[in-house]
């Protein structure tokens, strides 16, 4: 007997318990009752009490042995075991990751985009710092016109002198100017190349604006452009009028008011419906059933001639939209900051996913 507790007792030791199953297995081998130890002390029960004295102190202390390592390794398994397997309902469903919005301004350059896309138009881009002749001279802007002004334009100084841009003024740097609006591009992808030409044109705009409610600093606008052979007032008209129809519901109607642009001739503004009150007369309309949403006209011949196209065999009509007014009137929006303030509160509320 003695020999048989020897050998257990080697058992006991080298038995390797890394797993939740092994500490089961060794408990069945070594510590339940039917387990070796315990068939020993059954033995125990038929030997001599001088045979019991001798054995027993050393099966209790084998006993005592696989108790201890099953206590010790139970305890080391549990505490590896508690960082894991915290208690994990697979079948939850997981906590959705707080993802940002589109801004609402992002989102109506995306839908004026898929509008026009849909026409044939693609999408060009152009520089937001400019130089006075793609902002207003090639544009047919007179020397002395008003909006060359330092009270409407910014100027930007130009540190060192780069490449002279085609047509530029020799001399000075205050040519150099925030885009006012993005008929520059107009002129930049009419110089760069040949018609036809069918794009619009999305961006930022600067203006010398006090800011409130209704006016700011910057600003953003598409600009539109066709030109071809035989482009008509009339494919200008249908034009925007399909885009009223597609931006604002089939029941919007266009109103065109005669108008003047340097760059256009003749020229119109777009006026649509009043989404609020259908013509009727509210405050957002001012009481007219009608607001303006765009500039437009047929491409001046001069504009042309600046770009090296000839204006007899080709014409084209061009618009330009503000991105802000369009996205109020589509989200009853009536104050031009809450663009720009990045308050979430207000950002928030455009989850819409295009
Ligand atoms: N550039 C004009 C503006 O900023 C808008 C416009 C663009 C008008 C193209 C006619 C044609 O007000």
């Amino acid at each position: 007997m003695e020999e048989r507790i020897k050998s257990l007792e080697d058992q006991i030791n080298s038995f390797l318990i890394t797993s939740k199953d092994d500490l089961e297995q060794y408990r069945l081998q070594f510590i339940s009752k039917k387990g070796v130890v315990g068939l020993l002390f059954d033995e125990l029960k038929s030997l001599t009490p001088d045979q019991k004295k001798l054995v027993g102190k050393s099966l209790n202390e084998l006993k005592k042995l696989s108790e201890e390592k099953f206590k010790s390794a139970q305890d080391i398994l549990d505490s590896a075991g508690s960082e894991k397997s915290i208690d994990l309902d697979l079948t939850l469903p997981v906590t959705p990751n707080k993802t940002g919005s589109l801004h609402p301004l992002n989102l109506t350059r995306y839908r004026i985009i898929e509008i026009f896309e849909r026409l044939g138009f693609n999408v060009e881009d152009g520089p937001e710092i400019e130089d006075d002749w793609h902002n207003f001279t090639a544009l047919n802007f007179p020397e002395n016109h008003p909006a060359r002004e330092m009270q409407d334009t910014f100027f930007v100084e130009r540190p060192v002198r780069l490449e002279s841009m085609p047509g530029e003024q020799s001399g000075g740097n205050s040519d150099m100017l925030l885009r006012t609006h993005t008929s520059n591009v107009q002129i930049r992808l009419m110089k760069d190349r040949k018609p036809p030409f069918r794009a619009i044109m999305p961006g930022r705009v600067y203006r010398n604006e006090a800011i409130s409610a209704r006016a700011h600093c910057f600003f953003h606008q598409v600009e539109g452009l066709y030109v071809d052979k035989n482009v008509g007032f009339s494919d200008l008209k249908q034009t925007l009028y399909h885009f009223a129809k597609e931006m604002f519901g089939k029941e919007t109607k266009i109103r065109l008011r005669p108008s003047f642009f340097p760059f256009t001739e003749p020229s119109a503004e777009i006026d649509i419906s009043c989404l609020i009150c259908h013509g009727k007369g509210c405050n957002v309309c001012k009481y007219s059933g009608w607001v303006e949403i765009a500039g437009s006209g047929m491409v001046h011949p001069n504009v042309l001639r600046n770009c090296g196209i000839d204006p007899e065999e080709y014409t084209g009509f061009a618009f330009g939209m503000g991105i802000e007014r369009i996205t109020m009137l589509r989200y009853s929006i009536n104050d031009l900051r809450l663009f720009s303030e990045n308050d979430l509160r207000f950002l928030k509320q455009f989850k819409q996913v295009i």
